[in-house]
């Protein structure tokens, strides 16, 4: 495998896992206000992320490259607002969409087309991704403020279960 590609992976791998991280502290804050829904719908989130990342560490050892482990970042942002973190959701997973963007256009210039198709998988993932952070917003924005609505919106988002990724490598 091309060596930029190759690192490019090997960071998105500890991205993902910061991903994780910064999921699991938001709903972390939600556990904290009480909104045990809002804490599931990230809980699961964060395993999605996880589930990301060893994607790409099982595409790497595939493909025979070694992977190195960094340390992962520690969650950073502050949330004071119900809404806070469900921006901030929508900010990263932009982000982690030009990240994947990037890696993507690496392959593509050593025409790496067996990485190109690996990544069709998360091109996809990262428009629903950041389609559910959009959709998340605009509940909170038509219900946060009346206590009956975030009860119902907060029952809903207990009810998110979590299912494995249907990437098969
Ligand atoms: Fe792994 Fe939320 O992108």
């Amino acid at each position: 495998m091309d060596s930029k590609v190759s690192a490019l992976l090997n960071d998105q791998i500890n991205k993902e896992f910061y991903s994780a991280y910064l999921y699991l502290d938001m709903a972390n804050f939600y556990s904290r206000k009480g909104l045990d829904g809002f804490a599931n719908w990230y809980e699961i989130q964060a395993k999605e992320e996880q589930d990301h990342a060893m994607l790409m560490y099982q595409y790497l050892h595939n493909n025979g490259e070694t992977v190195t482990l960094e340390a992962i970042a520690k969650p950073d942002k502050a949330f004071e607002t119900l809404m806070d973190p469900l921006k901030a959701g929508l900010e990263h997973e932009k982000y982690v969409t030009s990240l994947i963007n990037t890696i993507y256009e690496a392959a593509q210039e050593v025409k790496d087309f067996r990485t190109t198709q690996f990544l069709d998988w998360f091109i996809k993932e990262q428009g629903e991704e950041e389609k559910n952070s959009m959709d998340l917003i605009t509940k909170m924005e038509l219900f946060g403020d009346d206590a009956r609505s975030l009860y119902m919106l907060n029952s809903e988002l207990a009810g998110r279960t979590y299912s494995a990724p249907s990437l098969v490598l």
